[in-house]
């Protein structure tokens, strides 16, 4: 028999737990790649939660929707005809994801010994997604040094190619400072060794199209070596979380992970770790691209940046040292050399005075969201000054 365990659970006041958190209405939280949902965006997916892409009988036009979400996704990268895609629960499992797709096409090739472990290069900048994706699949990560512009250093990248050597990412977008990699660059290198490259454009993938320069980024399908690409809605796609995003140049990365489910209507095959999946985020985007178009989209993007350089600028008046320029919405700065806090002090500070930010690579690191507002940003310069006046 089942006891009712409810008196044993320690109770919690629900209603003071949740004021312990911070909101993002505030426009104060600078140290995350989420923010407040578009308000159309958070009305319709409350609609759609319960739709199950992983049940495809019962939901066939919300699968749709994905597809076309992958459409428009795709438009931006110039996916070939042949290609297709996922909306996921994140960037992360967009990585995994596309690691397991990468892991099970190569380890057919008899080139590789199966003594040893089958090797995936990566920047030091890569997100911990990739080690989380090496670690399952039994894989070993090669990762490769950085420059002094946070790019993965294509040199070293070239002497650490070998025989097991199963793929190669590029970032673009890095999570610290938003950098992006070479990627003509990398494309060459894959394509000499005939190596599948996966872009993780889990930030910048809603940024950089978007950019008057976006070409000079060559963030495309056109790079023949790319397989696979990485995408979340839920970060500068401004849908609910969660929302990530995994393209494939063609369907036999997404066939390489397939299975059949024997119990459900119609015998679905998925090539997704999770199985139950909301299709919620996709039907939020869908419609909010309806609503904003690629213009609605640009014009936020721009804000963002524009509020980005803004800050990098009256940082720099103030004595801040930027190591970076900062090319998309994501701000890496150090603190003054005659500034009596250390770096963890003054991030300790700020977050006392409710502004998040993060400490990365020995810089305090600001994302800049379309939460936060110039006037936010000028709230946040007083604070700073009246820090550094009581030093
Ligand atoms: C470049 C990059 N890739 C992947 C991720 C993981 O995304 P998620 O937190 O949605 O799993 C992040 C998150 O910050 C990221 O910056």
């Amino acid at each position: 028999m089942i006891e009712d365990q409810s008196s044993s659970v320690r109770r919690i006041n629900l209603n003071s737990e949740l004021e312990k958190d911070f909101s993002y209405t505030t426009g104060q939280i600078l140290s995350s790649m989420n923010c407040q949902a578009e308000k159309n965006a958070r009305e319709i997916f409350i609609q759609y939660l319960e739709s199950n892409l992983g049940d495809p009988a019962l939901f066939p036009g919300t699968k749709n929707i994905e597809a076309y979400v992958i459409g428009i996704l795709g438009r931006f990268f110039d996916l070939p005809e042949n290609g297709t895609g996922l909306v996921l629960a994140g960037g992360s499992e967009a990585n995994i994801t596309a690691m397991w797709a990468i892991r099970n096409n190569e380890r057919k090739k008899t080139t590789h010994s199966h003594s040893h472990p089958l090797e995936i290069l990566a920047p030091q900048s890569a997100h911990i997604s990739i080690n989380k994706a090496i670690d399952l699949l039994n894989l070993k990560l090669v990762s490769i040094p950085v420059t002094d512009k946070y790019q993965i250093d294509i040199k070293k990248a070239k002497r650490s190619i070998s025989s097991q050597t199963i793929g190669v990412v590029g970032v673009a977008g890095t999570t610290a400072f938003g950098t992006i990699d070479p990627l003509l660059e990398l494309n060459e290198l894959c394509l000499e060794n005939g190596l599948p490259l996966h872009i993780d454009a889990a930030f910048g993938g809603m940024v950089f199209p978007f950019l008057p320069n976006s070409i000079d980024y060559n963030l495309s399908f056109e790079l023949k070596s790319l397989v696979s690409m990485t995408v979340d809605i839920h970060k500068m796609g401004r849908v609910p979380i969660p929302g990530g995003g995994l393209l494939w140049r063609d369907k036999s990365y997404a066939q390489a992970i397939e299975f059949t489910l024997p119990y459900l209507a119609g015998h679905p095959r998925q090539n997704t770790l999770s199985g139950t999946r909301s299709g919620a985020s996709s039907v939020a985007f869908a419609y909010l691209w309806e609503i904003l178009g690629f213009k609605g989209f640009q014009t936020e993007v721009e804000r963002c940046i524009q509020n980005t350089k803004f800050l990098a600028g009256e940082l720099v008046k103030r004595g801040f040292k930027i190591p970076n320029d900062p090319i998309i919405n994501i701000l890496g700065v150090q603190i003054p050399d005659f500034s009596s806090f250390s770096q963890e002090e003054f991030h300790k500070v700020l977050w006392d005075h409710g502004w998040t930010t993060s400490l990365v690579n020995s810089a305090l690191r600001f994302v800049i969201m379309p939460a936060t507002s110039r006037e936010h940003l000028i709230k946040l310069l007083h604070v700073i000054d009246d820090l550094m006046k009581e030093e």
